[in-house]
């Protein structure tokens, strides 16, 4: 491996392996989502406790301090939305000067397999993958299933983590299932844990990212149940724990309560 992909996937994991991802990349496909209507707002309290930020070039322009002290993961993927025909029908929005230009660790771009556009996304990623790795940059595959939750399975998330890892993912952000371990055992690649629609408590999210991690995840990308939960730096505090400090499910609950104190 080149230096410069080295370097970069250095910055994006930590000494302990693991990682904690903050999106707020939600806005290309769904608009001003609720709690990221002003995204540097969203991000601010919550700086100390993530290692990398998700985001479009449109936000990272408008709203990110260039100074900002963590690696940027630039979403390159989009063209579709909420209101549209299919999520799935995305394309790659961001040339490789682009992505060069704005200095960033990584890139992700979704996949949507199985879908109608089974084989434009996964074309997408090859493309991506054949350009980013002429300059070190890692691409990060995003297991999209769009409006259908019920793909949330262990034994479809595998085939579609496999296939990213195939087509030359260095990392692959995919959601937590049950016997997850199936889908982390069958990708060659760093697996991460999205988070999807926020959780009824702060205990289930805990819960599930326990779980992943001990079956091998290394870390996590998630949004909606940090920034949407009306105590997000207190849920940050409490997953930064489980994710860095092998902190338990009770644990990460009383971190938990003793931040909203
Ligand atoms: C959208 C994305 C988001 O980054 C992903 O959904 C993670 O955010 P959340 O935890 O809110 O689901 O890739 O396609």
């Amino acid at each position: 491996m080149d230096w410069g992909m080295k370097n970069r996937l250095s910055k994006l994991f930590q000494k302990d392996g693991h990682c904690f991802f903050m999106p707020i990349d939600h806005g290309y496909f769904q608009g001003p989502t609720s709690c990221l209507e002003k995204p540097a707002e969203t991000i601010k309290p919550l700086l100390p406790y993530f290692d990398a930020l998700f985001c479009t070039r449109g936000v990272l322009r408008s709203a990110i301090d260039a100074n900002i002290d963590k690696p940027i993961i630039l979403r390159v993927s989009g063209g579709t939305s909420m209101v549209g025909k299919d999520l799935a029908n995305e394309v790659l929005t961001t040339s490789i000067e682009e992505i060069i230009r704005l200095n960033v660790a990584a890139v992700g771009l979704s996949i949507f397999v199985g879908s109608d556009y089974e084989k434009e996304t996964l074309q997408n990623l090859a493309e991506l993958v054949n350009k980013c790795e002429n300059y070190g940059i890692p691409v990060m595959a995003v297991t999209a299933v769009g409006k259908e939750t019920e793909k949330r399975e262990a034994r479809y998330l595998a085939l579609a983590c496999r296939i990213a890892a195939e087509l030359g993912a260095r990392v692959v952000k995919t959601y937590w299932c049950k016997n997850f371990e199936k889908v982390v055992e069958g990708c060659p690649v760093p697996v991460v844990m999205a988070g999807g629609p926020k959780c009824e408590t702060e205990h289930e999210v805990f819960e599930f990212v326990h779980d992943g991690m001990s079956k091998g995840a290394v870390g996590v990308n998630l949004g909606r149940n940090i920034w949407q939960n009306p105590n997000p730096v207190a849920v940050a505090k409490a997953l930064d724990a489980i994710i860095h400090k092998k902190a338990s499910v009770k644990d990460a609950d009383d971190i938990f309560k003793s931040a909203c104190k």
